[in-house]
């Protein structure tokens, strides 16, 4: 028997439910936001990851599903939904027009991953990427627009919030940082002290409980902001809090991608064990230009949908439809016919073989329809159908044309 790979789901049933759920609930926010749906593809040149999302970001260097294709060339399954998005809108020369553009999407990510609860290697997100609006508005559009969606889907969280700075205040931010991690060098773990040289401010996340004791008195970039970052920040807090929506600032929240800088978000539940991020993003106004795009300020999402499935309060079944079927042999293509003719209205369920009454209702009970429709012999005799409403259980026998 051939078994799906580690870290890899079917999904069907309840769980396929939940998650159309997800989606068409995200869908119709970030439509009412004026997002539009995008779609690109799962297969990216490997560079491109590289240079978006980091060459020294754990993605880039130890999660990628990468190799090389038939002819040759170096390509990777998205570990992520911005690299291509960006990727996307600079192909379509998107960033040489002045409007702004508004993008949504969802679809499948791969990291090679250690699959955990929570952590797959083939995972979902639904995300949303705004282009060419640098007002911190727009942060606070996006932030109030996925706190939208959880309330729908009846989900509680925390926001996490960060600031990683600009052009101006990151890089003496981080000199000073790296200045004071060379202090302690020989305390922090292996990987940290690799960070020192290749990427300083990932050591702020180190999970090690010994390098975030020692992180305690580390400079804090939230202190030492430039003026346009500072007002930026402070704007976004006073409308969160006028806004009602709570949040946490976190020093050491650094994503684990490189793109980002300004503001920086996790949304996390506290009710779905150690990977407890349910959506992530912030500001990425350098990664256009950074990808070979004219100058373009962005700003974007990801929500993970498998994170979330278990927390989603879903609406009660609704019985519909009909549930049709014949007791009598000769009565199985009138069904069949009548079926086909109502399903340009209605859902319905239809049963093959002509069976007894009390299988039937066991079968109209299973399909969750409103009426059961039954034909037996009277009733192919005098051209009706007898039907029951399921719900409330009054039963009536009427002509066949009425049903269609
Ligand atoms: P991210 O934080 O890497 O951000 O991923 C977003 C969300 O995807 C996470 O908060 C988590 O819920 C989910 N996720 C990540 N890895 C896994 C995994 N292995 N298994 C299950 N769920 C996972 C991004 O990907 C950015 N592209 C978000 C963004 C959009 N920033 C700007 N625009």
């Amino acid at each position: 028997m051939i078994n799906p790979l580690r870290g890899m789901k079917d999904l069907m049933f309840e769980d396929s439910q939940r998650f159309m759920y997800i989606v068409t609930t995200a869908i119709k926010v970030a439509k009412r936001y004026g997002y539009g749906y995008i779609e690109t593809p799962i297969l990216e040149e490997t560079a491109l990851f590289k240079r978006s999302v980091g060459d020294s970001s754990d993605i880039v260097t130890k999660e990628m599903y990468q190799f090389e294709d038939k002819g040759g060339n170096d390509i990777c399954m998205r570990p992520e939904g911005t690299a291509g998005v960006v990727r996307a809108f600079i192909s379509a020369k998107l960033d040489r027009q002045p409007i702004k553009q508004k993008f949504y999407y969802y679809g499948p990510m791969f990291r090679y991953e250690r699959p955990q609860k929570g952590r797959l290697r083939e995972f979902h997100q639904f995300g949303c990427e705004s282009f060419g609006e640098a007002s911190v508005y727009e942060d606070f559009t996006l932030i109030m627009m996925i706190a939208q969606i959880f309330r729908e889907l009846g989900i509680g969280f925390t926001l996490k919030l960060n600031s990683l700075g600009c052009s101006a205040c990151m890089p003496p931010y981080r000199e000073n940082l790296v200045n004071f991690l060379t202090d302690i060098k020989e305390e922090l773990c292996e990987d940290c002290n690799r960070r020192i040289g290749t990427n300083p401010i990932r050591v702020l996340d180190c999970k090690n409980e010994t390098c975030q004791s020692l992180l305690t008195d580390s400079p804090k970039l939230i202190d030492n902001l430039c003026d346009s970052c500072d007002a930026d920040f402070k704007k976004l807090t006073t409308l969160l809090d006028d806004a009602g929506i709570a949040y946490e600032i976190d020093t050491n929240l650094v994503r684990g991608l490189d793109y980002y800088n300004k503001t920086a978000f996790e949304f996390v539940s506290s009710e779905i064990g150690a990977q407890s991020a349910i959506a992530g993003g912030g500001r990425y106004d350098k990664l256009v230009e950074y990808l070979d795009g004219k100058p373009t300020p962005a700003v974007g999402f990801a929500i993970g949908i498998e994170r979330i499935m278990e927390l989603v309060k879903m609406p009660e079944n609704i019985k519909e439809g009909y549930y049709m079927g014949a007791m009598v042999p000769e009565a199985v293509e009138k069904v069949l016919m009548l079926a086909n003719a109502k399903r340009k209205y209605k859902k319905v369920t239809v049963e093959y073989t002509s069976k007894g009454f009390k299988s039937h209702m066991k079968g109209a009970d299973k399909s969750n329809a409103r009426f059961a429709l039954l034909i037996g012999e009277d009733e192919l005799a005098n051209g009706t159908v007898w039907l029951k409403d399921l719900e409330t259980k009054e039963e009536r026998t009427i002509p066949i044309e009425e049903i269609v």
